[in-house]
């Protein structure tokens, strides 16, 4: 008999903050694509809610993004049985280790995070002496926290659009930075960045054509009602082609979306009517509702019944936090013997 020598699996590690209500966009440009790491790697997702308590003041509110992240992604189709996930203030290492690994992280680094930069420059547009006016130490330190997500669990991968990227190379630097004083007793991996593909991480056009984001405030929420669904779709932006005319499809921002939802032959037929004409945009809406409609009314159900007060949501939570503790507890085990503290 073979003894195989299985080949260790990959970890990716998806970190989402809980500061709004998702909607389309962040479905079919986040949330389907980061879901389908898990058939590659073995894949972890956390809710980043000390990364949120940077800008969320509203204790209120902090708890009900962090609900509705969890419900939502599990709405979407993660399984907390195949994957590890679990809430970021439920993990004690991790505070722990951010304190360590700030020790080792050069505060000429933290100058340079883009995010920290830019509250600067709108401090200085905005002319005002003290550049670091309303800046807090959460945010000063917002990546030393994420390094720590990042290398506590070991993370070979770490999805992420551009404006992450750099974070990433920051814990690699900070990584880089413990094993050269450490790495005889213990050594972090290195992480590295991946962009989802182009064709799964596609971008959705919003309500007034511009990409669908919650900073243009012309999103469709995943889970608003089917009233709420029908008059956004409505509002859509169309060009004034007649009903009759032929038509672009992929100029038309409502064959876009449907193109994300519908199935493959739905889109093909959708579109030799188009370019045919004799469609017009109100029937592009409909059908584009009847789709949205079809494909979300089962996720719309499973996560109202998860938000609903004494679900299941709290319990899958703290299961996933003691897998999560798996890891992370022996991790900063060997790192405090490693570094003094034990
Ligand atoms: N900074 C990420 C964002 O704003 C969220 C995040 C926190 C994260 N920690 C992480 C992402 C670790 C990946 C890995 O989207």
């Amino acid at each position: 008999m073979r003894l195989m020598s299985a080949s260790p699996v990959k970890i990716s590690l998806t970190g989402i903050k809980p500061t709004g209500e998702p909607h389309l966009g962040n479905y079919v440009g986040a949330i389907k694509p980061a879901l389908r790491l898990a058939e590659e790697y073995e894949a972890m997702y956390f809710i980043a809610d000390y990364h949120a308590l940077t800008t969320v003041r509203d204790p209120k509110l902090l708890r009900h993004y962090t609900r509705s992240v969890a419900a939502t992604w599990i709405a979407a189709g993660l399984d907390p049985d195949q994957v590890v996930f679990y809430r970021q203030s439920d993990i004690p290492e991790i505070p722990e280790l951010a304190w360590i690994l700030s020790c080792l992280t050069g505060k000429g680094l933290m100058n340079r995070a883009h995010a920290y930069k830019a509250a600067r420059d709108r401090n200085q547009e905005a002319g005002r002496a003290d550049l670091d006016a309303g800046i807090n130490m959460g945010l000063y330190n917002y990546p030393v926290l994420m390094a720590v997500d990042i290398l506590i669990m070991g993370t070979d991968a770490v999805p992420v659009g551009r404006d992450q990227m750099q974070h990433v190379e920051i814990a690699a630097d900070i990584a880089g930075s413990f094993n050269h004083v450490y790495g005889d007793s213990f050594r972090l991996k290195i992480p590295q960045a991946i962009v989802p593909d182009a064709e799964t991480g596609r971008t959705l056009p919003g309500l007034d054509g511009r990409k669908m984001s919650k900073s243009y405030d012309n999103t469709i929420p995943l889970f608003c009602g089917e009233s709420q669904l029908k008059k956004l779709v409505r509002r859509i932006p169309t060009d004034s082609t007649p009903v009759e005319e032929p038509k672009d499809p992929d100029g038309s921002n409502v064959f876009q979306i449907l193109e994300q939802f519908a199935t493959p032959e739905i889109v093909a037929d959708t579109r030799q009517r188009l370019r045919a004409g004799g469609m017009g945009w109100g029937e592009l809406k409909n059908q584009l509702f009847d789709v949205l409609n079809t494909q979300l009314s089962p996720l719309r159900e499973r996560y109202d019944a998860l938000m609903a007060p004494g679900s299941e949501l709290d319990a899958l939570l703290a299961a996933g936090a003691e897998k999560a503790r798996k890891r992370t507890a022996p991790t900063l085990e060997q790192i405090r013997r490693a570094i003094g503290i034990n």
